[in-house]
């Protein structure tokens, strides 16, 4: 058996080889520093440029002019429930569309911070198998909050919805999965842990407009996003060792062909794989989301029974394939196939389902 497996873990997720054996290479001599990139301060030069190194390629990539700031801030994706409203409500109410766990986890957050989230729209109703396409957004919104994949319920916003007021996007698990327009968002902001680097660094993009915004007054001066604007994100030490691996993930990202057209080609390439294969086994694997917003990220599916997803999960791992458990909230099976993920390894995937398939269908 090769030494690393095909691991379609949702979050931490896989890394592409290159960046590890980069890390690697870079571990006992940081660009010559005679130290490590976990030793160095973050007050010193070397650090300064890896972090505006990392800045500019994100924001290239992404396509952003200069009125949007890249920030790094710790607590993971969560604590944006609470720093969104704390920092963008300015008086309004927050308008959310609730696509499932990590849309409703935000509301809860905003409702007991005293926001009075608007939800404006709701998959619950089909247990957040599709995305609500009939909504109005308030115009007297302090924004809206969506979510543009739903990591755990597999679906994807296909295309945005025009809104009367800025978007705030949980991108935590597509962000540079796609060429979009980021600059329809206010705020972005993305886990690091999928698509873009190690846990423990949460990357935040805001616009100026948005910094303006005047903070809940009692909001920590931690939680504040002027905080780390005004600071370029050392207020306090930074989860450096993160930073740094993002930035070699931004690199990588720059290194494919295309950018982030070739990086979605590739993506809706490896999940057409999957969903046609699905689609074609005689519902041996029931693919759960409906099929308009099925996600190119993260693929979720049945198979006819808990004990026959249960051998399908310990067969697969058997042969190499890990990471393959649904969420523990729904159970059944997903694959995440975050950018990292390369076509061979769908492939690979496939020819296992199909085995599978084959001795138990
Ligand atoms: C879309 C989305 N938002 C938020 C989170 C929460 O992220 P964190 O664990 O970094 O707080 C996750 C985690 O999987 C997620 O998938």
């Amino acid at each position: 058996m090769s030494l690393r497996i095909d691991n379609f873990n949702p979050g931490p997720a896989a890394l592409p080889l290159p960046v590890i054996e980069k890390i690697k290479e870079d571990l006992p001599n940081f660009q010559q520093t005679g130290m490590s990139v976990l030793e160095i301060s973050h007050r010193s030069d070397k650090f300064d440029e890896l972090l505006a190194e990392t800045i500019t390629r994100l924001k290239r990539l992404m396509g952003l002019g200069d009125d949007y700031r890249v920030l790094f801030i710790q607590g993971g994706a969560s604590l944006q429930f609470a720093m969104a409203p704390l920092n963008l409500c300015d008086g309004g109410r927050p308008a959310f569309i609730d696509t499932g766990t990590w849309s409703t986890k935000a509301i809860e957050q905003a409702e007991k911070l005293g926001f009075e989230p608007e939800v404006i729209a709701s998959s619950a109703d089909r247990g957040f198998c599709y995305i609500p396409d009939e909504f109005e957004v308030p115009s007297d919104a302090a924004y809206l909050h969506l979510v543009s994949n739903n990591t755990i319920k597999g679906t994807q916003w296909q295309s945005f919805p025009r809104s009367p007021v800025p978007m705030v996007v949980d991108m935590s698990s597509d962000i540079l999965s796609r060429a979009v327009d980021h600059e329809q968002f206010g705020l972005i902001f993305a886990g690091a842990q999928k698509n873009l680097g190690p846990a423990g660094v949460c990357v935040v993009i805001i616009r100026e407009d948005m910094l303006e915004r005047k903070a809940h007054p009692a909001t920590p001066i931690m939680l504040n996003y002027a905080t780390y604007a005004e600071k370029n994100s050392l207020y306090n030490t930074p989860p450096s060792f993160a930073i740094y691996v993002v930035g070699l993930m931004l690199a990588w990202i720059e290194d494919q062909a295309g950018g982030l057209v070739g990086i979605e080609a590739q993506n809706l390439a490896k999940a057409k794989l999957l969903y046609d294969f699905m689609d074609e086994s005689e519902g041996f694997y029931r693919p759960t989301a409906e099929k308009e917003v099925r996600s190119a990220m993260n693929v979720t599916f049945r198979l006819a029974s808990e004990e026959l997803e249960s051998q399908f999960l310990a067969e697969a791992l058997d042969q190499g394939f890990g990471g393959l458990k649904g969420h523990r909230s729904v159970g059944g099976c997903r694959a995440s196939i975050y950018n990292a993920i390369s076509l061979d390894q769908v492939e690979r995937l496939v020819a296992f389902m199909r085995g599978f398939a084959g001795r138990k269908g």
